[in-house]
């Protein structure tokens, strides 16, 4: 290789690295541009993060605001929880569990407002009905297989049945 080639050589490989180079920078330019720019720092939720990340797992309290503190949480502790309201409502009670069996006679199932339906309420009475479905009646479990309703929603959801 000669000089001429060498020179020659040269000014194209600088040609193709200034042109790399100016394709690196549209190509920033074009990156940056593709998303709406976020200032990350201007999140709130940010700071509130990094603040619960960062907060210790204990405090030592002392002192009378300890003592009074100490106090308030143990009262908060002990104190009876609150007692949740029971819904008593027949019509959700058997829409949710007894209507699977119930509405299409399942393994003779009294369908309610049927002939069967009122011959075992003119047997039983709505007492003896509502004793049935909390024990169990042969195909039926005990209050229809949810052990979790009570008296009262069984009672409901009986009474929804013969209205
Ligand atoms: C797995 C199906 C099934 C589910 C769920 C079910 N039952 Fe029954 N139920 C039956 C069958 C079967 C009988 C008839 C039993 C028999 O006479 O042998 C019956 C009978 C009854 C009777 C008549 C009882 C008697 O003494 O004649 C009542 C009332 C009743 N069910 C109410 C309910 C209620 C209320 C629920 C929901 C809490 C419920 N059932 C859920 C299957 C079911």
């Amino acid at each position: 290789m000669d000089r001429k080639e060498d020179s020659a050589f040269l000014r194209k490989f600088t040609g193709v690295i200034v042109a790399f180079i100016i394709l690196t920078v549209v190509l920033i330019f074009v990156a940056r541009n593709m998303q709406p720019e976020f200032d990350s720092d201007d999140n709130p939720s940010r700071g509130a993060l990094a603040e619960k990340r960062i907060a210790p797992v204990g405090a030592v309290r002392t002192g009378e605001e300890g003592a009074a503190a100490l106090a308030e949480a143990q009262a908060a502790a002990t104190a009876a929880p609150a007692a949740t309201e029971e819904v008593v409502d027949g019509a959700s009670v058997y829409g949710g569990l007894c209507k699977t069996c119930h509405d299409a006679g399942v393994a003779g199932a009294p369908v309610p407002g049927s002939e069967l339906m009122a011959a075992r309420e003119a047997e039983k009475g709505v007492d003896g009905l509502v004793l049935s479905v909390i024990n169990g009646l042969n195909v039926m479990p005990p209050r229809g297989g949810n052990m979790a309703l009570t008296d009262e929603q069984i009672q409901a959801a009986v009474e929804f049945m013969l209205q």
